[in-house]
């Protein structure tokens, strides 16, 4: 399975996410492999930097999920390359309406590639409980993607990890990782 992160806007959580997921699955004992298509290298440092179970994907290996992060950049070929190559997409967007009407070009973007295949969107940062929480996914219909029921928090916790891998997330944060990535693979 190859799964690809994309949102043609920076910050939204892509490397973040596309890291977290392959630690869950390599916590769940798979072979993960990442490609790193984002010139920035941020997954690539960060799984140079910590323990975390997951590969930067080589050529030729087999994977049993490789994970694609993308640049945030819908023109780059590395975006449209990543797309054509995915099994399942997943659009990484804020809850807050200015960024998800910015994700509305990326989710185009997608539905080019992807008609009547697998593509979702996935809110990150959520403050629950908020207003914007419970709003979020109506909106995010309008945009055309349907949203996962998972969302993804705002923790500190994460931001951890990338000092110190998946041992920083504490029993909450991995709980909810473990969910978001079990709906990522069977959506
Ligand atoms: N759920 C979260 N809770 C707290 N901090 C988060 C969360 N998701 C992302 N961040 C933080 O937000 C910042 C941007 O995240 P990240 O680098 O994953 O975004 P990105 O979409 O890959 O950005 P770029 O487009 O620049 O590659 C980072 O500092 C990251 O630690
Ligand atoms: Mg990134």
């Amino acid at each position: 399975m190859t799964i690809v992160f994309c949102n043609g806007k920076g910050g939204a959580g892509k490397t973040t996410l596309s890291i977290l997921l392959g630690c869950a699955l390599a916590d769940a004992g798979r072979r993960v492999g990442l490609i790193d298509r984002d010139s920035q290298k941020t997954a690539t440092r960060w799984l140079q930097e910590t323990e975390s179970g997951v590969e930067l994907a080589v050529a030729g290996e087999t994977y049993d999920a490789t994970i694609i992060d993308t640049p945030p950049r819908l023109e780059s070929d590395a975006v449209h390359q990543s797309l054509r190559e995915a099994d399942r997409v997943v659009l990484v967007s804020s809850p807050s309406p200015a960024d998800l009407w910015t994700s509305q070009e990326t989710s185009k973007v997608i539905q080019n590639h992807y008609r009547g295949k697998k593509a979702a969107l996935l809110f990150n940062q959520v403050q629950r409980n908020t207003t914007l929480a419970r709003e979020m996914p109506r909106l995010g219909e309008r945009i055309g993607l349907a949203p996962l029921k998972c969302q993804v928090g705002r923790r500190q916790s994460y931001q951890h990890a990338m000092l110190l891998g998946w041992k920083a997330l504490d029993a909450p944060a991995r709980e909810e990782i473990l969910q978001v990535s079990l709906e990522i693979i069977t959506f």
